[in-house]
């Protein structure tokens, strides 16, 4: 029988001939993606196996041990969850968090205010902190909140996207314990580009990206927690209320039983273990020395050239500068001609800082001396143009 037999007619109203797919060439320096490093985008092109094939189990394992170097951590619990930063960011509080659970938000930018919707979302009491977009927590004004809030987590951004600060994290894990308090840090925007030290810093959760510091597309969103925090995961009275995020069984595939959870996404864990290769080669503190380098240029460029920083030098991060946009100038039409004309994306200001700043990101294989110059360059011709 003829397959075309019983069957409806094919609805043609959403077809399309498409043709196959071309991407434009671009240099990605705003807040991410960054671009990925071509050897990484090969490694994506490789073909798939299997996602319990013994080469692949042993390519996880690979990943697992990069991602704890590029850490600084031991802990065991340390895999790259399938999805998003964002995915990463809600693992942390589906796994740790019960209904009525304190948790105490620091909040100095968009993100801090995404980690406080997730907790909430979870039934924890939140309660929240703030500074102004551009500055930084004391550690006396966190041990302040924690004596007033006594909170079982708090959680903190390390690398404000939406602001430029990176937050000096010395001594803040130490008051976290004394006060029994779990530490969950954001590194999306430092991991691979900032001095990260999980361990030495006592951070018990923290969840990054792909896209950023590590040079590889977005789909991936690394994360880790301390045997503190899987302790705490261990003692809950109830299920995880996220089935996919769900670390416990999570760990059943990450873990030495290796069985079937979901269908990894085999190609971007290629990508991400060239990626963390990568940067194991050239060595971390190299990396972040490059990074820092290539960002004090780009100050001083911009600095030379009239225009102001948002954020004071000493809490600037490297990986991300804010720079604020001269009076009378139309921000979003100058981001545009910089795409249009030069194939070049930087980013705008978000939340709070809309219209006020342009965000130059400078993440891993960007952050080169060239692309320094070239972004220089144009503002100093196009800019008086605006
Ligand atoms: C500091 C920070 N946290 C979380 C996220 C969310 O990550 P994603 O967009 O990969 O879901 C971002 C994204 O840029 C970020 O910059």
């Amino acid at each position: 029988m003829a397959i075309t037999q019983n069957l409806p007619v094919v609805d043609q109203s959403h077809f399309k001939a498409f043709e196959a797919i071309s991407t434009p060439e671009r240099l990605l320096l705003g807040p991410g993606p960054s671009n990925a490093h071509p050897a990484v985008l090969e490694a994506l092109a490789l073909p798939p196996v299997g996602h319990l094939d013994p080469v692949y189990i042993h390519l996880m394992g690979e990943v697992q041990e990069l991602l704890r170097y590029a850490w600084q951590t031991d802990n065991r619990l340390t895999i790259p969850i399938s999805g998003t930063g964002s995915a990463a960011m809600e693992a942390t509080f589906a796994n740790t968090v019960e209904p009525g659970d304190k948790v105490l938000v620091a909040n100095k930018g968009y993100f801090g205010d995404r980690l406080s919707d997730m907790a909430e979302r979870y039934r924890a009491e939140v309660s929240i902190i703030e500074k102004p977009w551009g500055e930084a927590f004391t550690l006396q004004e966190i041990e302040e909140a924690l004596k007033n809030h006594r909170p079982s987590i708090l959680a903190m951004v390390h690398a404000e996207t939406s602001t430029g600060v990176c937050q000096p994290m010395e001594g803040i894990g130490e008051l976290c314990h004394q006060y029994d308090c779990l530490l969950l840090l954001d590194t999306v925007t430092s991991l691979g580009g900032v001095p990260l030290f999980l361990d030495e810093w006592k951070v018990d959760l923290a969840y990054s990206c792909s896209q950023k510091g590590l040079s590889c597309p977005p789909g991936l969103g690394p994360f880790t927690m301390s045997p503190l925090a899987e302790k705490k995961l261990l003692q809950r009275s109830g299920k995880v209320p996220n089935w996919y995020l769900d670390l416990s069984l999570l760990n059943k595939y990450w873990g030495s039983d290796r069985v079937y959870h979901h269908t990894a996404p085999v190609n971007m864990n290629y990508g991400l273990r060239e990626a963390l290769r990568l940067l194991a080669n050239e060595g971390l503190l190299n990396a972040w020395e490059r990074h820092r380098i290539n960002a004090e240029k780009l100050w001083n460029g911009l600095e030379k050239l009239g225009l102001v920083l948002h954020v004071e030098e000493d809490l600037r991060l490297p990986t991300l500068t804010t720079v604020r946009i001269p009076e009378g100038v139309d921000g979003k039409a100058f981001s545009l001609h910089l795409l249009n004309s030069y194939g070049i994306e930087i980013g705008g200001g978000l939340g709070l800082l809309a219209g006020k700043v342009w965000r130059i990101g400078l993440m891993g294989f960007n952050s080169t001396s060239e692309n320094v110059e070239k972004i220089l360059d144009i503002f100093e011709s196009d800019l008086p143009k605006f």
